[in-house]
């Protein structure tokens, strides 16, 4: 693993978006993973920034976000979808045919998931994919458990995870759905290139424990230690407890 720490949020925010940009610049029909959150909108601030600039063209690019709420999809305030809308896709020339969400409306869930697999493996696999960590060390939806899932999958909401998305229904943590859709382990790991950024001192100690801990499914993201390209991008206040240790 490769850790880079920034002063501030929104400089390690900006250093995603440039790999994105150089790896977009590189490979135009480039096939990008993507979180949603409060940790990645400076990232796509800066990605808009830069298409505007005419420094970004994502004519050719697929998107495949990492999750969706289940009963959520487009139109519905709140979903994944309408976040991934405001923040990037009706700011830049992604075509919507390849920005993929899974739909968490889809009639057969079932259907859905392995549909969504599908259309990863169809567009080759992912070239890279940018993560988010939640405290509790999931990413994506795949939280900490025995067992995790190589596929797109429906998956139980932990309440920590419910309560973190409540600013996207007013405060209120019941009104989250109790479930989502998350694309699973196969294909994050699977990505040729892992780009993980954290920010905030509330995540310092689960960034200890991802990066130097024991890998273990209860640390969702301990078992990017194993993927041989893996960027991590901290600000200071993450990366407090990591800063001394030899990674
Ligand atoms: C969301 C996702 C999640 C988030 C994680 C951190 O699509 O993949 O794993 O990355 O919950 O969320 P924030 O950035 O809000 O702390």
């Amino acid at each position: 693993m490769h850790v880079v720490t920034h002063a501030t949020a929104s400089r390690a925010a900006s250093a995603a978006a440039a790999l994105v940009l150089q790896r977009l610049s590189q490979h135009p029909s480039l096939v990008l993973g993507l979180p949603t959150g409060e940790t990645p909108v400076p990232m796509y601030r800066a990605l808009v920034r830069a298409y505007r600039a005419g420094r970004a063209d994502f004519s050719r690019a697929t998107t495949f976000n990492l999750d969706e709420l289940f009963g959520m999809g487009k139109g519905d305030e709140g979903s994944y979808r309408s976040y991934m809308e405001a923040h990037l896709f009706d700011h830049v020339n992604i075509s919507s045919r390849r920005a993929h969400v899974p739909d968490g409306r889809s009639a057969d869930w079932r259907h859905e998931v392995a549909r969504y697999d599908r259309q990863i493996e169809r567009a080759g696999g992912l070239d890279m994919i940018v993560l988010g960590l939640g405290r509790n060390g999931h990413i994506g939806f795949n939280e900490p458990a025995a067992q995790l899932q190589a596929h797109t999958h429906r998956v139980a909401l932990q309440p920590g995870t419910r309560r973190a998305n409540a600013r996207l229904f007013g405060g209120r943590w019941r009104a989250v759905p109790a479930h989502g859709l998350s694309m699973g382990m196969g294909a994050i790991l699977g990505a040729r290139r892992v780009i993980l950024l954290v920010t905030g001192a509330a995540k310092a100690r689960m960034v200890e424990r991802a990066l130097a801990g024991p890998i273990t499914t209860h640390v969702p993201a301990s078992l990017l230690q194993a993927h041989p390209d893996v960027i991590v991008i901290l600000d200071r206040a993450a990366a407090s407890l990591v800063a001394k240790r030899r990674l």
